[in-house]
């Protein structure tokens, strides 16, 4: 039976009775959400319109890498905690609606405001006034209240909150069950309410206003996605220098607990870290100067490695490989990822561009670890995945801002 064969049959038996229904429950942070509620024994509704993901989910398959996973999908299928539906009119009256749809920011780095108020609108016919609405999603400041006095506008009366996703991509169900959750309300059933389903899953509620939830959740990524332009420049003075930063930072770190935190340099990436920075600066009217000036950084230092080797090498006459193509270690993930900024930039200048990578099951382009290493000239690691750490690269050279590699041909 399809995804579409199913929904049918649960609208038409009327068979859509959840304990709760979470909207875009089979994308990054729904799958993890998901199933962490599932295991508290709740029934979920896992509404969304991917209906491969969907498919995936309901044949006991992850469509995509979340560590700790696997058993609690294979458990939750066969207690049949989980129905799947993927249309506005099949999500449950029955108990509270989370949304976690994705909130992008458009070609001029602006949010796309307008997603969470259509898909609100779209749900709003079939939502209970008085039922639990739970935005999960991050969003730009002021939203949750907007989208209260969008339904006030309309006479309706639901109960709003905003409870943010703070969970590292892939962790998820481990983060979840280990970090706070920041709660937040339009009403004080709203906060009740929230506050009693997140206590099933979470070890601590931390309240707050939602306009303060919602900076919370922009201000500790862009707080990340800066920590990372600063290394990252600390790495490119060092290398000006004609330094080895890597040295320099293990000897900042070590016993010394102001430096603990420190990131190694390396490729910031992802759907989140630079669009909501991006959020931010569109809501200080382009006066986050930090921010913009982490983007330039960070978006900029693969351009700085490409310009750096069209100096040492004749790359017309060469061969590049990248190994690693999802945005970070040991996912599979590829949505940002600055590895095909490299593969795009590296095209107009070099002979040949290889791509690989051990978990990335999506571009057809990728060929074999050995391949790439034996037809390239020069590799570059863009994702420190650690199969990378021990693999024979045959002496080729290889440009490592990570500092993972051990015993290769540095090009420093
Ligand atoms: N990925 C992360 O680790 C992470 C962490 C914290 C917060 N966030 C935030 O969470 C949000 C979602 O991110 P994501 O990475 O899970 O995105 P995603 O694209 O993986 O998941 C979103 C899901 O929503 C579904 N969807 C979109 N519109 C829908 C609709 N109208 N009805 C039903 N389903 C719909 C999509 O099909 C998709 O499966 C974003 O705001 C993001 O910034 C993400």
């Amino acid at each position: 039976m399809s995804v579409i064969d199913l929904a049918d049959s649960a609208r038409a038996t009327g068979t859509t009775a959840a304990d709760l229904t979470i909207v875009g429950g089979a994308g990054h942070v729904g799958i993890p959400l998901v199933l962490s509620f599932a295991a508290t024994g709740l029934k979920v509704n896992v509404n969304d319109i991917n209906l491969d993901n969907l498919a995936a989910l309901k044949s006991g398959r992850l469509p995509f890498i979340e560590y700790g996973a696997e058993n609690l999908l294979t458990t939750a299928l066969r207690d049949n905690k989980l129905i799947f539906t993927n249309t506005p009119e099949q999500i449950s009256k029955s108990g509270p609606v989370i949304v976690t749809i994705g909130t992008p920011v458009d070609e001029f780095l602006n949010p796309e405001r307008h997603v969470i108020l259509d898909c609100i609108d779209n749900l709003l016919p079939h939502l209970d006034d008085g039922q639990l609405l739970v935005l999960r999603s991050t969003l730009y400041p002021g939203t949750t209240d907007a989208v209260d006095a969008h339904l006030k506008r309309r006479g309706r009366h639901l109960n709003v909150a905003f409870c943010p996703e703070r969970i590292v991509q892939g962790y998820g169900i481990e983060e979840l069950a280990r970090m706070p959750q920041i709660v937040s309300g339009t009403t004080p059933e709203a906060i009740a309410e929230a506050t009693a389903l997140f206590r099933t899953i979470a070890p601590e509620i931390v309240e707050l206003q939602p306009i303060e939830a919602e900076f919370a959740k922009l201000f500790g990524n862009a707080y990340r996605y800066i920590e990372f332009a600063a290394t990252n420049q600390f790495y490119l003075i060092a290398q000006a220098a004609g330094l080895d930063y890597q040295r320099i930072l293990k000897a900042m770190k070590h016993n010394y607990p102001r430096a603990r935190n420190i990131p190694r340099p390396g490729y910031a990436a992802g759907p989140c870290l630079m669009k909501d920075t991006m959020q931010l600066t569109a809501f200080a009217r382009n006066e986050f100067s930090l921010g913009n000036a982490a983007m330039l950084i960070n978006e900029g230092l693969p351009l700085h490695v490409i310009g750096d080797l069209r100096r040492r090498y004749d790359l017309g006459k060469m061969t590049v490989g990248l190994l690693g193509m999802a945005f970070k270690s040991e996912i599979d993930d590829v949505r940002a990822s600055l590895s095909y900024k490299f593969k795009k930039v590296l095209s107009g200048f070099a002979y040949d561009v290889l791509t690989t990578d051990p978990f990335v099951t999506v571009d057809p382009d990728l060929l074999p670890l050995d391949e790439v290493i034996a037809r390239s000239d020069i590799l570059i690691l863009c994702t420190p995945h650690l199969s990378y750490k021990t693999a024979d690269l045959k002496g080729k050279p290889v440009v490592d801002v990570w500092g993972l590699l051990e015993n290769a041909n540095l090009i420093s």
